[in-house]
């Protein structure tokens, strides 16, 4: 019976045509390179539309791999409804928990309208001050730490920034103090583990096991360090939120922050109001959530940006001139909101890189029900998952694919071909996109206009190319980033 069983799954994808990896190849490569080089080579192999059968088990469904833009199109948006949820976390409840990203249907959608709004236009604007103090702050850094050596690891450098500008913009704690930043930065960065263990192969392959194990997916020791972290942050601005309250003059200072917003919402679960406890552990799961979701996402795209800089500085130059010329035209350097989008060279180089090194190199959506995809029959739970990394870099997608080239995504370039909207997904798409895309790019920008006004980038001995990938993490993340800085005086006499 088990055996018929075992068969009928592991048939699945050939019963259906669909090309698939065999069992031993799957689970091989798996856990010999990285997710997003592993990804690439099945789907130039099988093509655009392929079946996993052992590599990504979820309580032994078969995972549908597409990059067929119709696909793509249907999964995240147009049939969302079939394909509304996160693949399931079996972690013992700490992070899943109430956390945007494990919730489902109802639950999700009640969370993910109260967390939209701190992402609003209007609360954007009042976020900018804080990301401009915490820039200076890492201007400040940087030229500290290059007086010891100019060879700097930009990947330890912006996870500090980026949880400085979490802290701050979406909990409303201004700058946290250095060590601090750096602390919770190198603990973060652990937070997926970097090496295989029986651990992961475990919930990989068997996930229902891990309840009954007592095995976290996350670092158990990360997970209440950070919850600890953002309970006392949650004090913290709560404490503030109540003298700025008692303070009539005060009240607009404090902008609408992620404690407040989810303090004053009503969250009401099948019309039921939630009591006390269980909208503390909204609260807290969710704040543990932006730390994880926001923070190495932005880092990771910050340092890589820096990297190309460094190897390409033909295009760093074409952003300084583009920089420079607008400081001539407006006869000043602090720019606001609207002048820093008008920068488009810097935001074409932004997104060349999101497509050259997607960080988040595979989108995962799960089938709430049996259903299909097109013809191709899905079971319920079962993962449909989109290689980003794979698509970004097929050649009938992107012309010259392998190749750094920015102007790709400018508007004005009749030469190049139009990017199917569908296929560039960065932040994904639809109904369960990135709730901080916002956010995130605004820091990105504010933050390289502030270092390439600074500072130059350039390879050093230690610059890895190509970059050395950690193994087995959900994040493409290189182990680290290592430039020159020196500092530019040119654009300083302008400013
Ligand atoms: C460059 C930086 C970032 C990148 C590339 C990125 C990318 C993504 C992607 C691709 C997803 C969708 C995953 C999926 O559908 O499977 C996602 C979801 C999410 N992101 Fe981001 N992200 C970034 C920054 C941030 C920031 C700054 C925050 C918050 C402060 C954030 C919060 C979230 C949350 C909460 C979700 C889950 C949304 C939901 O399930 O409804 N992200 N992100």
């Amino acid at each position: 019976m088990v055996l018929f069983w075992l068969f009928h799954r592991f048939t699945f994808w050939s019963r259906q045509g669909v090309p698939h990896e065999s069992l031993i190849k799957s689970a091989y490569t798996r856990y010999t390179r990285p997710l997003h080089i592993a990804d690439r080579d099945t789907y130039t192999k099988l093509g655009r539309v392929f079946g996993i059968s052992f590599r990504l088990f979820e309580g032994f469904r078969p995972c549908l791999m597409i990059g067929e833009p119709e696909y793509i199109r249907k999964v995240l948006v147009q049939e969302f409804d079939k394909f509304p949820n996160h693949r399931i976390f079996y972690d013992g409840d700490q992070i899943s928990g109430k956390s945007l990203v494990a919730l489902e249907n109802d639950e999700w959608k009640c969370v993910r309208k109260i967390m939209t709004s701190l992402f609003s236009t209007g609360n954007l604007k009042k976020m900018k001050p804080s990301i401009d103090r915490c820039t200076s702050s890492l201007i400040e850094k940087l030229r500290k730490q290059i007086e010891i050596s100019s060879t700097v690891d930009m990947k330890k450098m912006m996870g500090a920034y980026s949880l400085d500008v979490l802290a701050s913009t979406a909990f409303g704690i201004e700058c946290l103090d250095s060590d601090k930043t750096n602390d919770v930065a190198t603990i973060v960065s652990d937070f997926f583990g970097h090496h295989i263990s029986i651990k992961s192969i475990i919930l990989l392959w068997f996930p229902f096991l891990i309840k009954h194990l007592n095995l976290y997916v996350f670092q158990y020791e990360i997970l209440t360090y950070l919850k600890s972290i953002v309970q006392k942050i949650f004090d913290r601005s709560r404490l503030l939120k109540s003298q700025t309250n008692s303070n009539e003059n005060q009240v607009d200072s404090v902008n609408k922050n992620f404690v407040t917003l989810l303090d004053e919402a009503q969250i009401k679960i099948k019309d039921k109001e939630l009591d006390n406890e269980t909208k503390e552990k909204f609260v807290i799961d969710n704040g543990v959530l932006l730390v994880i979701a926001g923070y190495d996402t932005t880092a990771t795209t910050l340092s890589l940006i820096i990297y190309c800089l460094a190897i390409f500085p033909e295009h760093q130059q074409k952003i300084v001139d583009e920089l420079e010329s607008l400081y001539l035209q407006l006869e000043r350097t602090e720019l606001t909101i609207e002048e820093i989008n008008s920068l488009d060279y810097l935001n074409a180089v932004i997104h060349e890189v999101q497509r050259y090194f997607p960080v988040v190199p595979r989108i995962e959506r799960r089938a709430g029900r049996d259903c299909t995809l097109g013809t191709i029959k899905l079971l319920k739970d079962s993962l449909v998952a989109i290689p980003s990394y794979a698509i970004n870099h097929d050649p009938s997608f992107f012309k010259n694919p392998d190749q750094f080239d920015p102007t790709r995504f400018l508007n004005n370039n009749s030469e190049q071909q139009t990017i199917i909207p569908d296929v560039f997904l960065p932040f994904a798409a639809g109904p369960r996109s990135c709730i901080g895309k916002r956010l995130a790019m605004l820091e990105i920008k504010i933050c390289l206009i502030s270092l390439l006004t600074h500072y130059r980038f350039s390879v050093s001995l230690e610059t890895k190319i190509p970059l050395d990938y950690h193994i087995g993490q959900p994040v493409s993340s290189p182990k680290d980033v290592k430039v020159i800085v020196t500092p530019r005086t040119r654009l300083l006499k302008q400013g």
